[in-house]
């Protein structure tokens, strides 16, 4: 027996079917919001990722030589492709560029609650629009998403934060450029750390500073309303001022798209990703409980960086299939599927070729048909019905074909009719519009 690999997942019927209502919400919330579907391929070159996704990514990589000697990797997540894609049509795409994608992922993470090797991920990417609308845009689709899913604010929460803050308030305590990517990587770290551990970090990113920024960021990641982060940044000289007066436009216009309750403002958000250039969010339990719903933010720099001259603003988030799964399983909000026929055919086997016809023409109607593979008496063949969880048996005895009819059975209420075979398919849709056969 070769077991599934670790981190990976099977999905039989009623799994697949959970997962298939994830992809509907997703797709439904995304069409109302006018994002259009795309695809990409799972397999790409090593370097997309070494260069563009960050180190963190960078060391979960399931890579590869192929037979043609190309070193290779399969998609740890969307965005790089997605800059790649839009840099080479970037001409030609009406902006801005509202698209998404429901897809498989693939990380070399020890696997846990929440966290596996492959993955599914709903992404939407909004790409030409540098403006404060396109990230309220997308946090509104984020929370309308948890909304149709059944989730609300006292069960979600997006903690919203900002690399341009972080980069400012960082100049402030003096940190040079050349530190700050080790820095914010330290401080996105540190919700998962032990303090020591981050003190050491910092101190290796800033020599002999190490504990006394550590203190400082602390009191930094402590400012956790709008007043306390715009106050901070009215002391940062005219760029703080005009970066205060955007937390304050994106803030409205979230509470304008009716979703203010979901959102808490949280500088201890920084993200691992390297490409992030200016608001970024990750969405939890608001118990506090398990690993990030989602994540995302503005990413300005990156289309450019791909592709050498095509400058494109661009922002987007993903949500992740597992931990939303684990959260609507807690609440209650998984529905159960029951993946049953709706017809089930029985017939005497000199009927056999005729009860093929019509399963052939109640299929095309648009029913869902079963019937016994094997020869069997009728009372094996109503077994088999009861078992299929079909709503009608569609019987096929020699006395009904005779007179061109069937007898139809109501499996939850046990009535019967007869009825020509040719009117077979207009019943069915009779009964099934009044909630069954009735006496
Ligand atoms: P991310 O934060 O790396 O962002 O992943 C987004 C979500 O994918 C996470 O919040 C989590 O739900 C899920 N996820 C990530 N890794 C795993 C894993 N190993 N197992 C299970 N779920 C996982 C990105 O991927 C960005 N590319 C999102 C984005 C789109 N930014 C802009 N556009």
């Amino acid at each position: 027996m070769f077991d599934t690999l670790p981190g990976f997942r099977e999905f039989p019927p009623d799994a697949c079917a959970q997962r298939n209502h994830l992809f509907r919400v997703f797709r439904t919330v995304a069409r109302a919001f006018d994002f259009q579907e795309y695809d990409v391929p799972v397999l790409e070159p090593l370097d997309l990722y070494l260069e563009k996704s960050g180190e963190e990514i960078a060391n979960q990589l399931f890579h590869f030589e192929d037979k043609g000697g190309r070193k290779v990797a399969l998609r740890p997540e969307l965005t790089p492709t997605l800059a790649r894609m839009i840099a080479a049509r970037a001409n030609s795409l009406p902006k801005p560029v509202k698209w998404f994608n429901i897809g498989e992922h693939f990380r070399y993470e020890r696997p846990q609650k929440g966290r596996g090797r492959s993955f599914y991920q709903f992404n939407a990417d909004l790409i030409g629009e540098p403006g404060i609308d396109a990230d309220a845009e997308l946090i509104a689709l984020l929370c309308s998403i948890f909304e149709s899913f059944g989730l609300g604010s006292k069960d979600v929460v997006v903690r919203l934060s900002d690399r341009v803050t972080w980069v400012l308030l960082l100049d402030q305590l003096g940190i040079s450029e050349d530190n700050r990517p080790a820095t914010l990587d330290a401080i996105d770290k540190s919700e998962r750390r032990k303090p020591e551990q981050t003190i050491e970090s910092l101190e290796s990113a800033n020599p002999s500073r190490g504990k006394e920024l550590f203190e400082k960021i602390q009191q930094i990641k402590g400012l956790s309303n709008l007043d306390d982060i715009v106050n901070r940044l009215e002391g940062c000289g005219k760029e703080g001022q005009a970066r205060a007066q955007q937390w304050r436009q994106l803030m409205a216009r979230i509470s304008a798209h009716g979703y203010d309750p979901m959102i808490q403002v949280d500088l201890s958000i920084v993200r691992g990703l390297a490409y992030y250039t200016g608001f970024v969010y990750e969405a939890f339990e608001a118990s506090g409980q398990g690993r990030a719903l989602a994540g995302g933010g503005r990413y300005d720099h990156l289309i450019q960086k791909l592709s050498g001259n095509c400058d494109l603003p661009a922002a987007g988030f993903a949500i992740g299939d597992m931990t939303l799964s684990d959260c609507l399983e807690a609440n209650g909000l998984l529905p159960k599927y029951i993946i049953s026929p709706d017809l089930f055919l029985l017939f005497a086997e000199t009927e056999r070729d005729l009860g093929l016809r019509l399963s052939n023409r109640l299929r095309k109607a648009g029913h869902s048909t079963s019937y016994s593979l094997k020869t069997a008496g009728f009372g094996k063949q109503f077994k088999d019905a009861g078992k299929s969880g079909a709503r009608y048996a569609i019987i096929l005895g020699e006395d009904e074909v005779e007179r061109s009819e069937v007898k139809v059975k109501d499996l939850r209420s046990g009535l019967e009719e007869n009825c020509k075979i040719t009117e077979l398919v207009d019943k069915i849709e009779y009964w099934d519009g009044e909630g069954g056969i009735s006496e």
